[in-house]
């Protein structure tokens, strides 16, 4: 081995050959715990293909890995399926060090790479639908608009029945396993979950689209631009995304507040109580100690949203504010709601709540629940019955109509 990168064999012809960032907990505000891949793949057919790069830092690795195998100057292809700069950063390094013969991008993927780079990269516009011989082997190209970039396509080997998705069905996890089935299957469906719901969900309707391109094709391999290559999951992750694209409710109320005194959070127990004893699952997150995105993620299936904030000058916690302005982004459909809090004097919190709320389409079962300073029994019963109630509509709504 004269590399000290190696490419991880996908078929006979195809090739991983991207980079693993083991460091990364921060992806543009998303948080990556378990850090992330930036995937690359080559295909060798007559005309040496690369379908993406990595970010540019990375550049060096997914060039070894490529050396591993073949010289990279032999590259005849490179396709460019989305042009966000963790897929596209040294885009412009691989073209200037082996001049490919052609890159191949959507029209708005050739607008979007010259307008990041500031220089005509040459890139030939492919069309949706428009097959490419890469010498004995096809390379369909599969416009996937807005998902989640104008830019976006997957590209379909069909002869090995691989679609290669960008940042579909992929996900932030560092590994050093390649494949779905080496991987456990909760963290593989709780990360497919948060990158669907913090990347994909506001572009549900595309993804649906999406879908339905994918579903006239033999697939048996998807391999994303992020995490690992689904070889035996292809289904599961299909049935994942119909599911997510349907913004369906699950018996799950999401609980999100803050607290300054306690006060807000003594009336969020007695809520999760009374959800919990009606048989509804919640998922009570103190915002402080939880993330946006994996308060997404739990935003992504559930049912009822309730939020809780004291106030404070005036207005919401900024926690609240900061979730609440991040959810509403997402567009989710499909949820019913509730609003409480405490004050000292002015109270003004539950309002803006409600407003907010109301804006996302958030149907509140009943007015918000504001007390002032400490809760006391009658009051933390109100939380109770709050919860009870909502409880309750959200199981009728899971249940649908009789
Ligand atoms: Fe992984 Fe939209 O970039």
């Amino acid at each position: 081995m004269s590399e000290p990168f190696a490419a991880t064999k996908v078929t006979d012809r195809v090739y991983w050959v991207g980079a693993i960032d083991w460091a990364l907990r921060d992806f543009h505000g998303y948080s990556t715990e378990r850090g992330t891949t930036y995937n690359a793949f080559l295909i060798l057919a007559d005309k040496v293909t690369l379908v993406d790069t990595v970010r540019a830092p990375f550049r060096e690795e997914m060039m070894s890995r490529i050396a591993s195998i073949i010289d990279p100057a032999k590259i005849d292809y490179v396709i460019s399926n989305h042009s966000e700069m963790d897929h596209s950063g040294c885009l412009p390094y691989v073209i200037e060090r082996i001049k490919p013969e052609k890159v191949f991008a959507s029209e708005n993927g050739a607008k979007a790479l010259d307008a990041h780079f500031h220089r005509d990269l040459g890139v030939t516009v492919v069309a949706d639908g428009q097959t490419v011989s890469l010498g004995g082997v096809q390379a369909t190209f599969i416009e996937t608009r807005m998902l989640h970039w104008p830019d976006s396509m997957f590209t379909y080997l069909p002869e090995d029945r691989i679609l290669f998705s960008q940042d579909g069905f992929g996900m932030h996890l560092a590994s050093s396993q390649r494949f779905d089935d080496e991987i456990d299957d909760g963290i593989l469906e709780y990360e497919a979950a948060k990158y669907y719901a913090n990347i994909l969900l506001p572009f549900s309707a595309a993804a649906k689209v999406a879908l339905d391109k994918a579903s006239k094709l033999d697939i048996v391999m998807i391999a994303p631009d992020h995490g690992p290559i689904w070889r035996t999951g292809v289904k599961r992750i299909v049935d994942l995304y119909a599911r997510w694209n349907a913004h369906k409710p699950a018996n799950k109320a999401l609980l999100i507040y803050d607290t300054m005194w306690g006060s807000t959070e003594a009336m969020a127990k007695a809520i999760e109580d009374g959800i919990v004893g009606e048989g509804v699952q919640a998922r009570s997150m103190r915002l402080r100690e939880n993330h946006r995105s994996n308060v997404a993620t739990e935003y992504l299936d559930a049912g009822a949203i309730i939020v809780g904030s004291p106030t404070l000058n005036g207005g919401m916690f900024p926690t609240v504010a900061e979730n609440l302005s991040y959810l509403k982004g997402l567009k989710r459909k499909n949820l019913i709601g509730a609003v409480f809090g405490s004050y000292g004097w002015s109270g003004d919190a539950v309002a803006q709540i409600k407003e907010i709320l109301a804006s996302m389409r958030v149907e509140l079962v009943t007015e918000p629940l504001n007390i002032m300073y400490v809760p006391e029994k009658p009051g933390l019963l109100k939380c109770r019955k709050l919860g009870t109630l909502i409880a309750r509509k959200l199981k009728e709504r899971v249940a649908g109509p009789r």
